[in-house]
């Protein structure tokens, strides 16, 4: 046996016994005749003590050891005399007896603490040293503790977890595809999956009635902080349900996880908001609700004063940002500043503050009486203290626009709190959304979810006015999850393909295995995908979900660690019947 006891469970009581322990050296100071050694492992860190006096040999050989060394100690455990109240073993020590160099370690390019001295990069580059930093493991742990609980949860509900392949059919909607050369098939591709999407609705067909899986899911697109190319989805499917019936199982699934994991009980329902007012009151198909300030419009009221921005501008919006009165010019500038940042787009920002004592101060004074800006006050319910914040433009590009500028004033007034929990179901999201672009209305889900059955009759008249069965749970500002009710239905399925500008041949070649499935029996279904990275992320209270993956690719989409993607040999090239030609742009 290597060890007999971890680093992190010896206490007081255990004072008198003989262990033996494995782990890495965090650190080894001298200090007169004693060499003191913190040995960590997974689960914690225990202070090892040799002394010159009692076995000088021994303390000599621990005087050689560097930083990560493997070793092996043996010793008494003793009570402490000056105790450590920073970690749970720090009331006693290990007289060392024995010790035992099993592996030596170069110097660390960086301290493997919680607050390290390594830079992004470099931690990414050697990620299997960062992934012993305890934050980063308390991380993996909790990742460990929710997928268990997940699976506890679903299996006490009669869910089956099935795989389904990772080598797919490339289809064209949604994402860009992962695609995967065929060398028995030359000029044939695999793709890698979006989500087992198909694959989920074909179970049900198959009368798999209740499906799960913890999935890889895989998506060529832009990386965020919230995205990587690989993730992971928490991927569900259920037969003979409706919406509500979804809503209930899988709001279950999340109160679950945050009373089991975090020790959060949730008893009332989440609240529902419609997407509509999403968009109207938040600018957000994912609103953040831990706080208020929603928008108010004031379009109209604001028109016909010469002030050309309001006067053309399709909407005007504007935000309360409380108690934000006493902001200073140069605070409001760095709010313009804010809204001006080419991601953001905006143009300008009109403020208008009232003061304490009731007083108007505005950047547009020139073109608006105190009168009409008290009026705007009264639309917008602001009071004295307040601050509002206004934008103008088209319709869509304001909402996104003073969306973030409301994120960043709950940010800056501190009411995006981690610890608090605020998740919402947002439903009657549209089927389809125009894309300019391509002239071509697009599926907002995708072309299998069922449009709301009272809008059908709209299904060629108002296409862009027919919702959706369609359902995202959003918590904090990210969207954790989303799913549909799907067609079940050939006929309004080919309505669908249609309006979607497919011909009835690509339909088949693309979902051809699907539509000749649907001819043998599809029960009613439905279903949704939880963010599994993203549901951990909200969980640790962390900005990005790299840190919850154990290696996780960088912004290029980079693993800078095993540095992938790297060209391949000219034989496997060979083999798959492939030639790389580089254009100007990539050379
Ligand atoms: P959707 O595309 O909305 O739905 O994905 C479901 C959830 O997966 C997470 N997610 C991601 N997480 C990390 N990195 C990414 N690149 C990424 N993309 C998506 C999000 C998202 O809410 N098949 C449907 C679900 C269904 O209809 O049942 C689907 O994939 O948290």
């Amino acid at each position: 046996m290597y060890r007999d006891r971890t680093c992190g469970e010896l206490r007081l009581d255990n004072a008198g016994e003989h262990v033996k322990l494995a782990g890495w050296v965090q650190r080894s100071r001298k200090m007169g005749g004693m060499t003191f050694v913190d040995l960590r492992d997974r689960y914690g860190i225990t202070q090892i003590v040799f002394n010159q006096e009692i076995n000088p040999e021994l303390c000599e050989a621990a005087n050689g050891l560097g930083r990560e060394f493997v070793v092996q100690v043996t010793g008494r455990v003793e009570e402490r005399t000056s105790k450590n109240h920073n970690i749970p073993t720090g009331d006693i020590e290990i007289y060392a007896d024995g010790l035992t160099v099993l592996n030596k370690s170069d110097i660390p390019p960086f301290t493997i603490e919680d607050n390290t001295d390594g830079g992004d990069d470099l931690r990414m580059k050697y990620r299997y040293l960062d992934l012993r930093r305890p934050c980063v493991r308390r991380n993996l742990e909790l990742r460990h503790r929710m997928a268990f609980e997940i699976r506890r949860y679903l299996d006490s509900k009669g869910f089956l977890e099935i795989e389904t392949p990772i080598l797919v059919k490339s289809t064209p909607e949604g994402a860009r595809d992962f695609v995967v050369p065929s060398r028995m098939n030359p000029g044939e591709f695999y793709a890698l999956p979006q989500s087992p999407q198909l694959f989920k609705q074909l179970l049900m067909v198959s009368g798999y009635d209740r499906y799960f899986q913890i999935a890889k899911c895989f998506r060529d697109e832009d990386l965020r902080a919230d995205r990587q190319p690989e993730f992971t989805q928490i991927d569900c499917e259920m037969s003979f349900v409706d919406q509500e019936d979804v809503i209930e199982m899988f709001e279950g699934l999340v109160k679950h996880i945050f009373k089991y994991v975090k020790g959060i009980d949730f008893s009332d329902s989440f609240p529902r908001m419609t997407w509509n007012d999403a968009m109207r009151l938040y600018g957000s198909d994912k609103p953040d609700i831990r706080f208020g300030m929603p928008f108010v419009e004031l379009t109209e009221m604001v028109k016909g004063k010469g002030f050309a921005v309001m006067d053309d501008a399709e909407l005007t919006v504007g935000i309360v940002a409380p108690g934000c009165a006493t902001y200073t010019r140069k605070q409001i500038d760095q709010l313009t500043d804010f809204v001006k940042r080419p991601q953001i787009g905006a143009k300008g920002l009109v403020w208008v503050k009232i003061e304490a004592d009731g007083s108007v101060k505005s950047s547009v004074g020139k073109f608006f009486s105190e009168d009409e800006l008290r009026d705007w006050a009264g639309k917008m319910e602001a009071r004295p203290g307040d601050l509002m914040l206004i934008m103008s433009g088209e319709a869509m590009k304001t909402r996104k626009q003073l969306c973030e500028l409301r994120l960043e004033m709950g940010e800056r007034l501190g009411l995006r709190d981690k610890n608090n929990f605020a998740p919402l179901w947002v439903i009657d999201f549209p089927l389809f959304e125009w894309d300019e672009e391509t002239q071509r209305y697009y599926a907002m889900h995708h072309p299998f979810t069922s449009p709301n059955p009272e809008d059908i009759p709209l299904l060629h008249t108002d296409t862009g006015k027919v919702r959706a069965t369609a359902y995202d749970i959003v918590v904090n500002g990210t969207e954790l999850g989303g799913g549909s009710i799907r067609i079940h239905d050939a006929a309004l399925q080919d309505t669908m393909f249609e309006l979607l500008g497919f011909t009835q041949e690509k339909a088949m070649e693309q979902f051809g295995f699907l539509m000749n499935a649907f001819k043998y029996g599809a029960p009613p279904h439905g279903g949704l995908a939880l963010g599994f990275d993203r549901f951990v992320s909200i969980l640790a209270g962390l900005d990005t979900i790299r840190d919850v993956i154990a290696f996780p690719k960088n912004n290029s989409g980079r693993d800078v660690m095993n540095e992938s993607p790297s060209v391949i040999d000219q034989a496997q090239l060979d083999e798959l019947c492939l030639k790389v030609e580089m254009s100007d742009k990539e050379n």
